[in-house]
């Protein structure tokens, strides 16, 4: 019977060199877009907003970020967004460091170090203010150990951000992967070529196939001429591991990571969801936090929301703040700019208190926000448009309430703090 997991059984060398062979060939993601707000303390007063309501301190100004498998971008916006951080970046893809430093180069980033190393193999502790790891826990030998050095690096007040797969939403990688094995493709470096024809000879055929409704849907989004790259990715790892809830939770519970929001809050929360019934309301309010994100997660099955979240070192205080601090003023940024990277120039740039939704901008934004994963699309109501003109730094939340609306100033409060989570806001 051949293997239908890749690399299910191989050593952990092994699975870091067909790894770092992967992304060689195919360095992660494509460098598209990156932004970069006028306002320099933007990303960091946001994130702080982001963890005060969570009921955590204030991340400093001379923050410490570690991007472990940062690949080619990430560092580098972590660079734009957090200007007066020193960041390290680290990669066991040679060939991503360089991309990642030479766009460095290109745009003047000083703030960045970037060095070669196993997730694995690093021993840093207690010195990370801020660890962004986004799609690498899925690709190493062992999950529970790649947790553990994350735990092991976070500084004691510090916040990881990780961004892993939902193996309901990975089942056609699965199924490319098993079908792959099935043909006999294994993972040899040598055999990558056969891996990737083969791939896209089944993407062809099960396209043609009357009945596989669902395969041909989830294989729309899937260009293997233009898009190589993110082809690759989907279909032909040489390892992926994918997570359910239930195991997520599990390796943060062994690394002595606590869960404390998803980056995403409202999305995972039944509460917030549309016509929910009355009894079911009152049902699902008693219900702890991992089970009702577990209720999403089999009823929503694929499109149930990433698991984008953020994680601590001590048990996060049982009942977060679920409001904006009194005295917080808030100050939309008025300037965003995007950074096209294959030609290393400003492609466009937004002057906005609110960005209004034209083609371009929307096109521009859509692009943004695929790169920097913290957007937020927000289709406003009238009330909620003026009180997002008028935060302009001078007023306080209170203040901004005070005028009377046609909104519950409850509801108008929640809106604020999502919008305030978001690079920009968009007038639908
Ligand atoms: C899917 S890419 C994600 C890149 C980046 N984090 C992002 O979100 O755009 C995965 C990256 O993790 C790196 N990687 C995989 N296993 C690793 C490990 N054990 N240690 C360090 N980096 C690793 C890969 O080389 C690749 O650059």
């Amino acid at each position: 019977m051949p293997a239908t997991k890749p690399c299910a059984h191989s050593s952990p060398s092994a699975v870091r060199r067909q790894v770092a062979d992967f992304y060689s060939r195919y360095p992660y993601p494509p460098p598209a877009i990156v932004t970069r707000y006028q306002r320099p303390a933007f990303a960091l007063e946001r994130l702080n907003l982001r963890l005060a309501a969570a009921g955590r301190p204030p991340l400093p100004p001379n923050l410490r970020i570690w991007a472990p498998g940062g690949g080619t971008t990430l560092p580098v916006q972590l660079a734009l967004h957090f200007p007066s951080a020193s960041i390290l970046a680290t990669d066991i893809c040679a060939r991503s460091l360089q991309i990642a430093a030479k766009i460095a180069r290109s745009l003047q980033l000083t703030n960045i170090d970037f060095r070669h190393e196993d997730l694995l193999d690093s021993a840093y502790r207690g010195q990370f203010h801020l660890i962004d790891c986004a799609g690498v826990l899925n690709h190493v030998a062992r999950p529970a150990d790649g947790f553990r050095a994350i735990r092991r690096a976070l500084h004691p007040s510090g916040v990881a951000n990780l961004w892993v797969y939902n193996t309901r939403q990975r089942w056609l990688s699965d199924a490319w992967q098993s079908a792959l094995a099935l043909l006999g493709a294994t993972q040899s470096a040598t055999q990558t070529n056969d891996r990737w024809t083969l791939a896209r000879h089944l993407v062809d055929w099960a396209r043609l196939q009357p009945n596989w409704r669902r395969t041909r849907e989830a294989l729309g989004a899937i260009h293997p001429s233009i898009d190589p790259v993110n082809t690759a990715d989907a279909l032909i790892h040489p390892r992926e591991i994918s997570f359910t809830l239930a195991q997520l939770w599990s390796l943060l519970a062994r690394s002595g990571l606590h869960f404390l929001a998803w980056r995403e809050d409202h999305a995972w929360d039944p509460l917030n969801t549309p016509g929910l019934p009355a009894p079911l309301r009152a049902r699902i309010a008693t219900l702890p936090p991992l089970e009702r994100f577990q209720l999403i997660e089999a009823l929503a099955e694929e499109d149930a929301p990433y698991f984008d979240l953020f994680a601590v070192r001590a048990n996060p205080p049982h009942s977060p703040a679920p409001v904006l601090p009194e005295t917080w003023r808030p100050a939309f940024n008025p300037s965003i700019e995007f950074i096209n990277l294959r030609g290393a120039r400003a492609v466009s740039s937004h002057h906005m208190p609110v960005l209004r939704r034209t083609e371009d901008s929307w096109a521009a934004y859509q692009n943004g926000d695929a790169r920097e994963k913290s957007g937020l699309w927000l289709p406003l109501t009238p009330p909620q448009a003026r009180l997002l003109e008028q935060a302009d730094g001078t007023r306080t939340v209170p203040e901004l309430l005070r005028e009377p609306s046609s909104e519950p100033r409850r509801a108008l409060a929640a809106f604020l703090h999502r919008a305030a989570s978001s690079p920009v806001a968009l007038l639908a």
